[in-house]
């Protein structure tokens, strides 16, 4: 991580003559409030530089709602913390390594100190502003591994700082994933500084316990410290009823107090020691730096490494903060946490806070390979690493554990997307190769998950007997079609992976297996004048008579995990020419996507919107973009604009759905790009780019650069004519080397009808050879 990039002054007068896109503060278009509200779960506090291990934010509490990222528009400040997850949904995650600033003597800390929101909340990159009632302003500021906190308080005898360790954010979902408090430890110093540690476990992922560290100093010295522990009866009975772990309830912590109406507090965090929380508090945030330095520096870190590799010809300020947000939200997590892995010695990097790949696999990853090949490529040794030494790839992973699995391996895809994309440098393909056979023989150990008891929801892919014997899933095992679906996927995955790596035995095998989605496939199945649908499917080979547009509770204990057969039945891309013949040819599959469109079909399931098609879940991510397939470009361009024009904006409920650590954000980004990713190949479909000029730095010197005339704004988007790299182009589809491996042009002509342009090849449907 690029943490605190000083210019020296006579460096930064050089640059002044030679102004770069890197010297705008494209940080300003930022709205970091976007995706708070309505879902989105966003994480709006300070995250200092993309990835950053720190993310200082609040915890506020409603009493009843999750706060999934901490935040929440409405509730009580409960404490600031260092730690959070961005945009997730399932549980609240972290909320740990907190203080609370209180007005007054604190006489007994295990009472509710929590206070209400005076005014609206305010924050930049890399800064967030908070009123609270009892009259405390907190604002706040960070580097990676450290955070930085400035109370003014209103005039009184004291202020004081109470340092809860036992501080989570709870869940009130009663499924038994709230987080909780195992113990820990805290101490004072008397120069007035504090270290020590806390235990946490459960959440989504329902990790064991893990610890984190830390070392916190004041600017002043206190006028008084105290250290408590003790254990809250109340709370213990709201929280056994609230299924919080009753551990929580134990508490320790201490209190500061000061004669001064403003109070600065520098902490750092650390995985490995508290000493090591001291050293990256030292060394990121000396003492005497300035809250305002450290927000220059975040804003610059985001500027220099995300905000100027996509440039727009666009000055309309909504066109702007519709851009820079959805790219602020796409880097916040995973975690770069190379440095601060308890689990294992390796000069690997280590990244954490994957959450999770089912959400990422199809928009976030491809695009974050675009724009952070350095990153990327630390984040691809990283899973192989965490294969390594853990036993399996993670789908989902946050606390250093592995969990949970909603469908398949979907790591899997991910490492063959960066295979056929040409990601190598460091990474040792063999043994990303390996993991990827791990996940497709070998039967990952049952974690007995009392929601899913069937097999594994841990890592692997838990429905590998079933997948093995029969060549699809029975409802023995939960989540069987879903599951089914995405094995598919999984195994086309390892196709690629093998062929390219000349193992050709296993290249055919995984490319038949990758089929076996078919075997789902009853033609019988009838909805809405549509034949054929991906149904549950029994060991004696009879299908289960199924209703297309219902998938029960669409939950961990049925046939299909949150999307309905309808969409399932759209999801096998590696396989879509086979899908086209199944569903009757090229009219019947622009029919059926235009019935996904639709009001009005699904009704009386409040999981899902009007249409079939689900803006705010991804099962449907790909859908819009299908009719590409068929020699339709112009309906690809004309649902998928809709779709971005609907259900997006950048404000607080800018995001139809929880963000997914930024899979709703980089939906949105490929649709302004004009692109639209097939994980796993080197196929990117073509939609219709949102502004006249974008230029999308490559790094080493090569660029994208994408322009439209004749239309740009939300009425002309249809295609009438492009070129890529100056020649005339007749193919809805272009492939990694013909834009992104060296770079390119692309130049769209634009206009309010449609026009028949692509009449080339049909995208390419690689397991469908045989049919
Ligand atoms: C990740 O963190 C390590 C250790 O701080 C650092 O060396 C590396 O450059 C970081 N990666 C990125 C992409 O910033
Ligand atoms: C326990 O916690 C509740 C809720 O925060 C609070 O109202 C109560 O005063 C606390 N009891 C003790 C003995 O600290
Ligand atoms: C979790 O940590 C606590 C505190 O150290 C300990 O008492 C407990 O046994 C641990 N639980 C497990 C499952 O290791
Ligand atoms: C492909 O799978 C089918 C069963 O689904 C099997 O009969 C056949 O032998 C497989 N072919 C190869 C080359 O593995
Ligand atoms: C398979 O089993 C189901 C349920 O027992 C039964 O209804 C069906 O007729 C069987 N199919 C065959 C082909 O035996
Ligand atoms: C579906 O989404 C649209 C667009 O956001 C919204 O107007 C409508 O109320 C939603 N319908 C349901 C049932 O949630
Ligand atoms: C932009 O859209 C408006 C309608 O919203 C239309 O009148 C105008 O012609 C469009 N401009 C261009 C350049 O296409
Ligand atoms: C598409 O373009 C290619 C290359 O210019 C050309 O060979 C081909 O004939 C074109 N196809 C159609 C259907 O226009």
């Amino acid at each position: 991580m690029a943490v605190v990039k000083k210019l020296s002054k006579t460096l930064a007068i050089f640059l002044l003559a030679d102004l770069t896109v890197a010297d705008i503060d494209y940080s300003q278009y930022v709205n970091l409030f976007e995706g708070t509200a309505g879902g989105g779960n966003m994480f709006p506090g300070v995250v200092a530089a993309p990835f950053a291990m720190t993310k200082l934010g609040p915890d506020v509490s409603s009493g009843t709602a999750d706060a999934y990222s901490g935040y929440l528009p409405s509730g009580s400040f409960t404490g600031f913390s260092m730690m959070h997850e961005s945009g997730t949904g399932g549980a609240p995650k972290y909320g740990v390594v907190s203080q609370m600033p209180v007005v007054g003597d604190v006489p007994n800390p295990l009472v509710d100190l929590s206070s209400g929101r005076a005014s609206a909340d305010q924050a930049q990159v890399g800064y967030y502003k908070a009123s609270l009632v009892n009259g405390v302003v907190v604002e706040l500021a960070a580097t990676a591994h450290a955070g930085f906190y400035q109370y003014t308080f209103p005039e009184s005898n004291y202020a004081s700082i109470v340092v809860d360790v036992s501080h989570v954010l709870p869940s009130y979902r009663g499924l038994g994933w709230g987080q909780g408090y195992a113990g820990g430890s805290f101490s004072t110093f008397a120069d007035g500084h504090y270290e020590g540690s806390g235990i946490y476990n459960n959440g989504w992922n329902l990790a064991p316990n893990w610890t984190i560290y830390f070392c916190g100093k004041f600017g002043q010295k206190p006028l008084s410290m105290k250290t408590f522990t003790g254990t809250n009866t109340t709370l213990n009975t709201y929280a056994s009823q609230n299924g919080v772990s009753t551990s929580g309830t134990y508490r320790q912590g201490g209190v500061f107090a000061f004669a001064k109406t403003t109070v600065t507090s520098r902490v750092g965090i650390s995985f490995i020691s508290s000493a090591k929380a001291c050293q990256s508090l030292d060394d990121e945030i000396p003492a005497t730096t300035t809250l305002q330095t450290l927000v220059q520096n975040a804003k610059a870190n985001w500027n220099g490494e995300v905000f100027s590799k996509v440039t727009i010809s666009s000055t309309s300020a909504s066109d702007l903060e519709m851009l820079y947000s959805n790219l602020y939200g796409m880097h916040i997590i995973p975690s770069n946490r190379t440095g601060e892995n308890p689990g294992w010695v390796s000069t690997e990097p280590y990244y954490d806070d994957i959450f999770t790949f089912w959400d990422l696999f199809r928009c976030s990853t491809a695009l974050m390979q675009v724009l952070q090949p350095v990153a990327y490529e630390e984040q691809i040794r990283s899973l192989i690493d965490i294969w390594r030494h853990d036993g399996w790839l993670p789908d989902a992973r946050s606390s250093n554990y592995n969990g949970r699995t909603q469908g398949g391996s979907n790591a899997d895809n991910v490492l063959a997307d960066a295979y056929v994309k040409g990601v190598r440098g460091a990474v040792n393909w063999e043994d990303g190769y390996s993991a990827m056979v791990t996940d497709a023989e070998k039967v990952p150990p049952n974690n007995n998950d009392p929601i899913a008891p069937d097999s594994s929801t841990k890592e692997g892919r838990g429905a590998l007997p079933d997948w093995l014997k029969y060549g699809y899933i029975t409802p023995t095992f939960t989540r069987a079609v879903s599951r089914a679906v995405e094995y598919s996927a999984n195994d086309f995955a390892l196709y690629q992976v093998a062929n390219g790596l000349g193992k050709t035995a296993d290249a055919s095998k995984y490319l038949n297996r990758s089929r076996n989605w078919r075997n789902h496939w009853n033609p019988q199945a009838t909805s809405n004048g549509h034949n054929g649908f991906v149904v549950p499917r029994l060991a004696n080979g009879s299908f289960v008579n199924q209703d297309p547009l219902s998938c029960g509770g669409c939950y961990w204990g049925d046939a299909y995990y949150e999307a309905l057969p309808w969409e399932y039945s759209m999801n096998p891309h590696h396989d879509v020419a086979t899908l086209i013949n199944y569903i009757g040819g090229n009219d019947r599959f622009t029919d059926r996507i235009e019935l996904m469109f639709k009001g009005g079909m699904v009704s009386g399931n409040s999981q899902f919107n009007y249409t079939i098609f689900n803006p705010g879940n991804e099962p449907s991510f790909t859908t819009p973009y299908l009719y590409n397939f068929v020699g339709r470009q112009d309906l690809s361009v004309k649902r998928s604009k809709y779709v971005a024009n609907t259900y997006y904006n950048s404000g607080t409920s800018g995001l139809p759905g929880n963000s997914d650590a930024g899979a709703m954000q980089t939906w949105v980004l490929w649709n302004m790009i004009g692109l639209y990713p097939l994980t796993g190949q080197t196929t990117f479909l073509i939609g219709s780019p949102a502004f006249q000029e974008m230029t999308i730095n490559l790094g080493t010197g090569k660029s994208l650069k994408i322009t439209s005339t004749g239309g740009n704004n939300y009425s002309a988007y249809y295609v009438q004519s492009l070129k890529v790299n100056g020649q005339r182009w007749n193919k809805s589809w272009v492939t990694w080397s013909d834009v992104f491996e060296n770079g390119g042009t692309m130049e769209f002509v634009l206009g309010s009808e449609p026009v028949n342009w692509a009449t080339g090849d049909a995208p390419p449907s690689p397991a469908s050879g045989d049919v």
